[in-house]
């Protein structure tokens, strides 16, 4: 069921060093920030050949990813991203399964403006997971 692994999401304490250090130090193709304030974050993409690297900044008051930040102040990875044709019938092959879909089990526009949901991380080794429909 699952494709690609279109992101792995990393959340930056600063979003402007973390740019310098994937542009600068590792040679990547970053993408301009992109204020997403629906779901609380700045996300700046780095393009790899074969997937993308999402850092993550907290936006505004109550961001989901503020606690996050205060538990790991170093930022870190928050969630990977997997690729799916239909997530619909993907959530509720997941549920049959019992695994836990987050929020109201809608899917939501993600960064892309596709459709996503993410899954508990309890249920996935300690890993949250993002599917977003391509
Ligand atoms: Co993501």
């Amino acid at each position: 069921m699952i494709g690609l692994l279109n992101h792995v999401a990393i959340v930056v304490p600063d979003l402007a060093a973390a740019v310098a250090m994937y542009r600068d130090a590792l040679g990547g193709e970053v993408s301009e920030p992109q204020e997403l304030p629906e779901h609380g974050v700045i996300v700046v993409f780095v393009n790899l050949p074969n997937s993308k690297i999402e850092l993550l900044h907290p936006m505004g008051e109550g961001s989901p990813i503020a606690s996050y930040l205060a538990r790991n102040p170093d930022g870190g990875m928050h969630h990977m991203c997997f690729e799916v044709e239909d997530i619909l019938a993907a959530r509720d092959r997941l549920k049959e399964q019992g695994a836990r879909v987050l929020g109201d089990g809608e899917p939501k526009n993600g960064a892309h403006g596709k459709p996503v949901l993410f899954l508990h991380p309890k249920d996935f080794a300690g890993t949250l997971i993002e599917l977003e429909q391509v």
